[in-house]
């Protein structure tokens, strides 16, 4: 059966660019973004190895550790990285892991055989820090990813486990949030004292709680 949000995560341990991995040791007490990717030596992997390498510092404001994953070996890996450094101008900071015998890519289901039945298909997975799975994405293999979204919705997870609020249509940081419809108005007077505009008594719009 697939994984599925709020299932806790299965453990592994696997090579990776930066030595062995085990994913529960390396999140420690951070959120993991672990992601997948065809093949090494591929241009939309390449962009987006390059593109993820330089959103370091967001993933770090966050509490974010980032793990890519292919099923090439660390060899192959290797080779690769000196290319997304000359083409992307970003040294990869984080560690990629070499699947060589599927292990990983098995366990997370990331192989869809009716795409292909060899390279895994683009998956993300957002990990809290309870090892439990928040978010999960599937691209195909043409169409690269959008990590300002995948950075988005870290941002909104994180502020909606504090506050009793959802986040609207293409909200990003700062702008204005839902009560939950589980708070009645008096219990929202207390949680957002600076007030709520109700467009219907399940759509009640406040300013992003601070904090
Ligand atoms: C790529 O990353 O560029 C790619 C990988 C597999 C199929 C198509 C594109």
């Amino acid at each position: 059966m697939p994984l599925q949000l709020g299932d806790t995560v299965p453990n592994f341990t696997q090579d990776s660019t930066e030595g062995p991995i085990n994913l529960y040791e390396y999140a420690g007490d951070s959120w993991v973004i672990l992601f997948s990717h065809p093949k090494d030596f591929t241009p939309v992997c390449t962009t987006e190895l390059g593109a993820v390498a330089k959103l370091m510092p967001e993933f770090q404001k966050r509490n974010v550790k980032v793990l890519g994953l292919s099923v090439d070996s660390n060899e192959s890996h290797k080779g690769w990285l000196n290319d997304i450094e000359e083409t992307q101008g970003a040294k990869l900071n984080f560690p990629l892991i070499a699947d060589h015998d599927r292990k990983v890519a098995n366990l997370y289901n990331m192989i869809h055989p009716n795409e292909d039945n060899v390279f895994t298909v683009r998956t993300v997975f957002v990990i809290d820090p309870n090892k439990k799975l928040r978010l999960t994405l599937t691209y195909p293999a043409p169409t690269g990813r959008n990590f300002d979204e995948i950075l988005r919705v870290v941002d909104s997870l994180q502020m909606t486990d504090k506050h009793k609020v959802a986040t609207p249509v293409n909200w990003k940081q700062g702008e204005d949030v839902i009560i939950l419809p589980s708070v009645n108005n008096q219990e929202a007077a207390v949680m957002f004292p600076s007030g709520w505009k109700e467009l219907k008594p399940y759509l009640r719009v406040t300013a992003q709680p601070k904090g």
